[in-house]
């Protein structure tokens, strides 16, 4: 049986100890390698701490399964009732060149269903944390979106602007009109940050049209737990096993939202 308190307690640990380690290591020159492009950036913090998750989990929890971004995990997903789901860095882009707006992002997931979801934010001490049933804490606090937003007030967070997809897939339109249609767009360039920012209410919603299990899982769990919303960008439900869109929204915004989209 799994001592959900305990798991919990352990994840929330080891991302404060993960993030208190990337701002000592940030101090020192740090190597940059370009993944897939130079704006597919991974250092050697993401690496170290994504070694470290791997080496908590494991010395606690050799049964189970993890993903990480950097893939230093190597057994099969499918083969595990219980996954950790870990972006050792999220943001990383951000953590190289402005040291901030970057999280260490950690979910437990058990056959499928999110239980855990830790998003710590170590440059400003803030701690988004929701336990599967038992709601959704900033920094201990209780959050829960409970204040109706239409559209043309809402603050939407997107990587849309950006992302080369968008032209691919012929979504220019929605692009030119998403502005034009909401109070304001933000671009943090941390997607689980964004997704845990609509779970505080700071930013209405958040669309993406690709993203890793490891950038959204931990959020999901946050934002479904503070009353949000998430699915895919065609109204899907959204899994932890695959890359996927995603759309993460306060409730009362979403069906707006998602008829928006759709027409555009
Ligand atoms: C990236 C960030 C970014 C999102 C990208 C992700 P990384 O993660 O979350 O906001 O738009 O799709 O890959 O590479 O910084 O961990
Ligand atoms: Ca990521
Ligand atoms: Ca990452």
């Amino acid at each position: 049986m799994l001592d959900i308190q305990e798991l919990s307690k352990k994840a929330v640990d080891w991302a404060k100890e993960a993030g208190k380690k990337s701002i000592e290591l940030r101090k020192k020159q740090i190597k940059i390698k370009y993944k897939s492009s130079p704006s597919d950036l991974v250092t050697e913090v993401d690496q170290e701490i994504e070694k470290f998750l791997i080496g908590q989990i494991l010395s606690s929890y050799s049964d189970h399964g993890i993903v990480g971004e950097e893939g230093f995990f190597k057994g099969d997903p499918k083969e595990y009732d219980t996954l950790w789901i870990i972006d050792p860095i999220d943001g990383t882009t951000n953590f190289v060149h402005q040291q901030v707006n970057y999280v260490i992002s950690i979910a437990v997931v058990h056959k499928g269903e999110g239980l855990i979801g830790v998003v710590y934010d170590p440059t400003r001490d803030e701690l988004f944390f929701a336990k599967k049933g038992e709601g959704a804490t900033l920094n201990d606090r209780p959050i829960h979106l409970q204040t109706p937003v239409p559209l043309r007030e809402g603050l939407i967070c997107t990587s849309l602007f950006w992302n080369q997809r968008t032209e691919k897939l012929g979504l220019d339109h929605l692009v030119d009109e998403l502005p034009r249609s909401c109070r304001g767009i933000r671009i943090y360039g941390c997607a689980a940050l964004e997704m845990a920012y609509v779970a505080a209410g700071r930013v209405d919603a958040y669309i993406s049209l690709s993203l890793n299990p490891w950038d959204f899982a931990a959020s999901k769990i946050i934002l479904e737990e503070a009353g949000g919303i998430t699915s895919t960008i065609d109204g899907s439900t959204l899994t932890f096993e695959k890359a996927n869109s995603v759309v993460a929204s306060n409730p009362f915004l979403y069906k707006e939202l998602m008829e928006f989209v759709a027409r555009n």
